[in-house]
C-alpha cells in the first residue's frame, strides 16, 4: 500500500538555512522514497492568521515556492499545491468545526500562550486575538483529513495539532461514518536524525532569534558575511579546539560527508584557525548551494513558471479533493434532493432484494431490449428495440451509474401509471446500491 505524507509550509518569510537542513532537504529525500505519495502545499491561508500585510504573503508565497522548487522537488512525482487554490479545504473545514470541541480549541498551545501574553501584560485574556488563531487547528486538521494523509512530517511545536486532528477525524467517523472510517487517523512524524540547525549564536536557527543564516538571498557575499558571525571561542590559531563544542562544526557537518566531517574534526584538534575554518564551511556550503541558487535567480525572474506549476498541482490536488468533498456532502446529509420512495426513508436498503432490477433481453424479433423493474415486480421502464445487444447494455450501464437524469433523451418509456418521481426515486436506490 502507498503511505500519503503530507505537510504544509506557512508562507510567512524567506527560508533560511535552517529551514534548509530541517524541513526543505529531508521533505524532499523523503519523497523520493518508494511506496509514499507525498504532498506538499503552500499554508498561505495560514499565513494570513499571522499576518496581514498583503506584499508580504504575496512575496512570501513566491520565495518559498521557489525555494523548492529550485532544492529539487520533483512535482511529477509530488502533488505540490497552494492551500488557497483548493476550495474542498474550507468546505471542509466548516464541516470539521461543527464536530469539534470549544473546550479542545481553549487547550491549544497557541491559543493559551497568547492567553498568557495578554494576561500577563494586564490585557484582557483575548486581546488581540482572532477567529482564525482560535481555530489554527481546524484548518490543519481540513488539510491533512482531506487528503486522508497517513504521515505528518512536522516540527515538535506542531505535534498537538496533529493530536487535534485525529481527534476531530475520530469524532467525524464515529458520527458520520455508519461504520465506514471516513478518515484515516493522521499520524505525526518528528525526524530525530534530521539536525536542528544552530544559529549564529548558538540557539536554534530562527527568524524570531534573528540568528539566521540566508539560504540564497544576498548570494554568496550574504552567506560569508553570515557565516564570519558564528560564535566561536577565542583559542588562537595553533591551538587544539574542541570540535564536539562548536556551532560551526554543527553547521559544517550538516552539508558533509563522513570523510570530510572527520577530517574537519581532526584539523581543529590540530589546530586549524577559526578563520580558516570559516572559509572552509563557506566552500562547503557554497558547493550545495550555489547551483541551487541559479535556479532560484531563475525561478525568481519568471514568476509565472511558477504559477504555472503551482496550477498544474492544484488540479492534480483537486482531483482526489473534489470527489472525496462530495461523499463527505452526502455523509453529513448535504444531498441532492431526489424522491426517495416510503419504504426507503426508515432504512437504507440492505438486501439485493430491496433493489430494483435492470433485465435484459432478447425477444423473438431478434431484438434486444432492457426493462426496469421494481422490488416488487412492477415495471417501470421499457425499452425501445436495440439492433445489437450491446447498446442496450450500454444504456443500462449508464442508468446504474447516473440515474435518472440519464432519463432524459434516452429512449425509453415510463410504464402507465407509473410517475417520474418513482422512476427517479428507484433509480436513485440502484445507483446507491452500486457505491
Ligand atoms: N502549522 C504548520 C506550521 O506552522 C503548517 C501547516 C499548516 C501544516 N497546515 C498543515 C503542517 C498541515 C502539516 C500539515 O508549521
Amino acid at each position: 500500500m502507498t503511505e500519503r505524507v503530507l505537510t504544509g509550509i506557512t508562507t510567512t518569510g524567506t527560508p533560511h538555512l535552517g529551514n534548509y537542513v530541517g524541513a526543505i532537504r529531508p521533505a524532499i529525500a523523503a519523497s523520493r522514497e518508494a511506496g509514499v505519495e507525498s504532498f506538499f502545499f503552500l499554508a498561505d491561508y495560514h499565513a494570513l492568521i499571522k499576518c496581514d500585510d498583503p506584499e508580504r504573503i504575496a512575496r512570501s508565497r513566491l520565495e518559498i515556492a521557489a525555494c523548492w522548487l529550485a532544492a529539487g522537488l520533483d512535482t511529477e512525482r509530488v502533488t505540490f499545491y497552494r492551500q488557497s487554490d483548493i476550495p474542498e479545504t474550507t468546505e471542509l473545514n466548516w464541516l470539521l468545526t461543527c464536530v469539534t470541541a470549544k473546550g479542545q480549541m481553549n487547550r491549544a498551545h497557541a491559543y493559551k500562550a497568547s492567553v498568557d501574553a495578554n494576561e500577563a501584560a494586564g490585557e484582557e485574556p483575548d486581546a488581540n486575538i482572532t477567529m482564525g488563531l482560535f481555530c489554527y487547528p481546524i484548518l490543519m486538521a481540513a488539510d491533512i483529513l482531506l487528503f486522508n494523509a497517513h504521515r505528518v512530517p512536522v516540527g515538535r511545536d506542531q505535534v498537538q495539532h496533529i493530536e487535534m486532528a485525529r481527534d476531530v477525524a475520530l469524532r467525524f467517523n464515529h458520527t458520520f461514518g455508519r461504520g465506514r472510517e471516513l478518515f484515516v487517523l493522521p499520524q505525526a512524524e518528528i525526524e530525530e536524525s534530521v539536525a536542528t540547525l544552530p544559529g549564529l549564536d548558538g540557539r536554534k536557527m530562527s527568524k524570531s532569534y534573528d540568528n539566521t543564516v540566508p539560504l540564497f538571498e544576498g548570494g554568496p557575499k550574504a552567506l560569508k558575511d553570515a557565516i564570519a558571525r558564528v560564535n566561536t571561542d577565542s583559542r588562537l590559531p595553533g591551538e587544539p579546539k574542541d570540535p564536539d563544542n562548536a556551532h560551526l562544526v554543527t553547521i559544517h557537518d550538516a552539508f558533509a560527508d563522513a570523510a570530510t566531517r572527520q577530517a574537519f574534526h581532526a584539523d581543529l584538534r590540530g589546530g586549524l584557525g577559526w578563520g580558516d575554518a570559516k572559509q572552509r564551511v563557506v566552500q562547503l556550503i557554497e558547493g550545495h548551494v550555489g547551483p541551487m541558487r541559479e535556479r532560484y535567480a531563475d525561478l525568481m525572474a519568471h514568476p509565472e513558471r511558477i504559477e504555472d506549476i503551482l496550477q498544474a498541482g492544484a488540479a492534480k490536488a483537486r482531483a482526489t479533493a473534489t470527489p472525496f468533498l462530495a461523499e463527505l456532502r452526502d455523509a453529513v446529509g448535504l444531498r441532492r434532493m431526489l424522491a426517495v420512495p416510503q419504504a426507503h426513508t426508515a432504512k437504507a436498503p440492505t438486501a439485493k432484494s430491496d433493489v430494483p432490477v435492470f433485465k435484459q433481453y432478447r425477444e423473438a424479433d431478434g431484438q434486444f431490449y432492457f426493462k426496469l423493474t421494481a422490488a416488487d415486480g412492477t415495471l417501470l421502464l421499457q425499452s425501445q428495440a436495440f439492433a445489437q445487444g450491446r447498446e442496450a447494455g450500454e444504456w443500462v450501464k449508464r442508468f446504474k451509474q447516473e440515474g435518472g437524469p440519464v432519463l432524459d433523451g434516452a429512449p425509453v418509456a415510463i410504464a402507465e401509471g407509473v410517475g417520474r418521481t418513482v422512476v427517479d426515486a428507484a433509480l436513485a436506490a440502484l445507483v446507491a446500491a452500486q457505491e
